[in-house]
């Protein structure tokens, strides 16, 4: 039997007030609510108002996730921010997110593996408390699209939407009824640059500096090839909670819930297909947010913890893929 070595002591989420419909960007773009739900399964998203930072929704969601694992600020020894939309490119916002909690000196770091990231983050977390160095620490998944979508591109902004969600990971202890041990089960997590392409922000780093050329082009804005990524995505979402699984010694059958990146149902249904999970233990809620990019496993496994549909003890496979290609899967028995 798998021995964890980390556990899930609490989960946040935070989604901010506005919300857009696909009615609402029919006035913006050519598009339509029938075209958005049919090919992606999305009705509207959350958008944050002017004033709303992305620290700031990823301290709303850390401070949940704190009260969820009954620990303090000081308790952290390590926040780790999954972000590809920082508060600005120096310092990182996991810095500011430690001001705004109050938190202790400790390391605080971003991770940037767009909608993989917080599964990377929660692998890396993982590492550090099983080596001993580290008790208790904060991940966070956290986005602010709406910020860096280009409104006038109808084939990316339909997609996109705005929220945060966190864990707080505790060493291991505890065990369900049944006498298994509670905890992160296993992770994988890989990257493949031959798609580096095909999802990027291309203009505002050192390949090409900010300019007013690159403001008109709009090139400090989301540039895709979806199909691309469509492809992509299938195959890896896959591949990744088959791995994960395989290093369990579990089958996708053994698991109840599947926990899947929000990118596109249509995506997470083949996925699901492909793995032989029935539809009922797949979780969704892309309807209600669209895809948060690395906040939305967190959102989800916040979202369905509160309203008691996930149980202690019930075995849960994450699994997400995103730009870099990046890419992986978690498995976690809570
Ligand atoms: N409304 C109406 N028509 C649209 C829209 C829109 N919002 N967007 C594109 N179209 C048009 C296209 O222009 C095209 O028209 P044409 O045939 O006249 O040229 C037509 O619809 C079909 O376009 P496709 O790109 O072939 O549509 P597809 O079925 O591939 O769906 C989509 C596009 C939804 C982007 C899909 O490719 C996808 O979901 N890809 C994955 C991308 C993704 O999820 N990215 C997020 C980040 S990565 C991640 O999270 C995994």
């Amino acid at each position: 039997m798998i021995t964890p070595a980390s556990r899930i002591l609490g989960t946040g989420s935070y989604l901010p007030p506005i919300v857009r419909t696909n009615l609402d960007l029919e006035k913006m773009v050519e598009t339509s609510d029938a075209w958005i739900m049919e090919r992606t399964g999305i009705r509207e998203r959350r958008i944050a108002p002017e004033g709303i930072v992305t620290s700031d929704m990823a301290t709303a969601a850390a401070k949940q996730a704190l009260e969820a694992a009954e620990l303090s600020p000081a308790d952290l020894d390590l926040i780790i921010v999954g972000t590809v939309t920082p508060d600005m490119p120096m310092p990182a916002t996991a810095v500011f997110v430690q001001q705004k909690l109050g938190a202790r000196s400790c390391p605080a770091f971003d991770l940037s593996a767009a909608c993989a990231g917080f599964i990377f983050g929660l692998s890396i977390a993982d590492q550090f408390i099983r080596s001993g160095v580290m008790k208790n620490i904060l991940v966070v998944g956290v986005e602010l699209l709406s910020r860096v979508v280009n409104w006038e591109d109808r084939t990316t902004c339909v997609l996109f939407g705005d929220g945060a969600g966190a864990v707080i990971l505790g060493p291991q202890g505890g065990a369900t009824a049944n006498g298994k041990l509670r905890g992160l089960l296993s992770t994988k997590i890989q990257s493949d640059g031959e798609l580096a392409c095909s999802l990027m922000i291309p203009g505002g780093g050192s390949v090409s500096p900010m300019s007013a050329e690159i403001l008109e082009q709009k090139r400090h804005k989301v540039h895709m090839r979806g199909q691309d990524i469509f492809k992509v995505a299938v195959k890896n979402l896959y591949s990744a909670t088959k791995e994960a699984l395989d290093m369990t010694g579990m089958k996708a059958d053994e698991v109840d819930w599947i926990c899947p990146h929000q990118a596109n149902l249509r995506i997470i249904d083949f996925a699901a297909t492909r793995l032989g999970v029935p539809k009922e233990k797949v979780l969704v809620n892309i309807d209600r947010v669209g895809n948060t990019s690395s906040a939305s496993i967190p959102i989800l496994l916040d979202e369905n913890l509160r309203s008691g549909k996930i149980r202690t003890g019930d075995t849960v496979a994450m699994c997400a893929l995103g730009a870099g290609i990046s890419w992986g899967g978690a498995i976690v028995r809570m």
